[in-house]
């Protein structure tokens, strides 16, 4: 594929015209160089996950649904023609693919959806269970892009226009299929003419906030300014900024929710100067199965990722230990609202998450 295009021009996560692979944009060489990835194999696809060529809850979700039926694709070109031991290879991949990242839910949602559609189908035929696959994983993508896309109108309501917003790691359009879900409401907030001042945290130690999200803003032609995590502080003490909105890799049942490392930190920050702070995130980011975040798995990383990583040299001594917690849990008592496709939940949020999760099932 071109690498001339525009990141606009496509999704983040998509199938191949010929519907044989997932296709996604290779994240780890961002801004520099824009890289289409068809992968068909699982490997290929628990790798890209792990090493973040696709990152970000949600579109991590999309890509294990596509990637599942990509696989799903493979196992009948392989001869598995019999139903039960279809669906015993599907299950083993499936779960294989989902423990490549433990904090983000959406992983672990999309796959489970995918394996109760296939699950459904039992008594049909593999090629049937397969193209059942494919409609249910461009059904989560659809919905991917509609969901964002509303959460960006219920975020618009809590911002004005012209005003200053600092944001953390990714949580864009590369981080699902398209609109993101802290910059939905942006994105959706320039389709009718508001003009935001975006700061965004350049996000140590994989920099998300410097190479995807400054990235993105400015192609979009959003005015953003790049901060290094440890200016956030002076951005709002200053008033530069009026609201902090981040995204999640999973809200638990009482509002506390992990996201990528400093947000913790961010959302004390704001509490401090009296700035509200909002997670923005999909119903399929939150768990209501975790009670609260002591209980979230928080993925720790290689060392190397801080050691060496987008440093000439060596910026430690070999003997230095390292700790590279990937995500961090920001207690809900620093949430000022959280905007999902179903409206926004204030506290308290073990009862307006609940609302908000009764909604979703009306809807369906
Ligand atoms: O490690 P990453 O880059 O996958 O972490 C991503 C984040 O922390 C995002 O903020 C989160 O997944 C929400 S994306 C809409």
């Amino acid at each position: 594929m071109s690498s001339e295009k525009r990141l606009n021009d496509y999704d983040t996560v998509s199938l191949s015209e010929s519907g044989k692979h997932l296709v996604i944009i290779d994240q780890t060489l961002l801004p520099g160089e824009l890289r289409y990835l068809k992968l068909r194999e699982l490997e290929d696809i628990r790798e890209a996950i792990y090493m973040l060529r696709v990152r970000g809850a949600p579109a991590i979700g999309v890509a294990a649904a596509i990637g599942l039926y990509v696989i799903a694709d493979g196992l009948l070109e392989e001869g598995f023609s019999e139903t039960p031991e279809f669906l015993e290879e599907l299950r083993v991949r499936a779960d294989y693919l989902a423990d490549a990242r433990p904090t983000a839910v959406n992983l672990r949602w999309a796959v489970d959806r995918m394996m109760e559609a296939a699950q459904s189908m039992a008594e049909e035929a593999p090629e049937t269970i397969t193209e059942e696959l494919r409609k249910e994983a461009l059904k989560i993508r659809d919905e991917d892009v509609d969901v964002c896309r509303r959460i960006g109108e219920h975020g618009l309501t809590v911002l004005r226009d012209g005003q200053g917003i600092l944001t953390h790691c990714n949580a864009g359009r590369l981080a699902t299929v398209r609109y993101g879900t802290a910059t939905a409401p942006i994105y959706i907030g320039q389709e009718n003419g508001y003009e935001f001042r975006v700061f965004a945290d350049e996000t140590r130690p994989l920099l998300q906030g410097a190479r995807l999200t400054s990235y993105e803003l400015a192609e979009a032609g959003i005015d953003v300014t790049l901060i290094c995590d440890n200016m956030a502080a002076t951005v709002l003490k200053n008033g530069w900024a009026d609201t902090v909105i981040t995204g999640a890799d999973r809200v638990a049942a009482n509002g506390d929710s992990a996201n990528k490392i400093g947000t913790m930190g961010l959302a004390i920050i704001a509490k401090h100067f009296g700035i509200p702070f909002y997670i923005a995130a999909p119903t399929s980011t939150i768990d209501m199965d975790t009670a609260d975040g002591s209980d979230i798995i928080i993925e720790e990383r290689p060392g190397d990722e801080i050691r060496t990583m987008w440093y000439e040299r060596p910026m430690a001594p070999e003997e230095a230990g390292t700790y590279n917690p990937s995500f961090d849990v920001t207690d809900h008592e620093l949430i000022t609202g959280i905007i999902t496709e179903y409206g926004i939940a204030y506290p308290p949020f073990r009862e307006s998450l609940a609302e908000i999760m009764r909604r979703k099932e009306c809807e369906e």
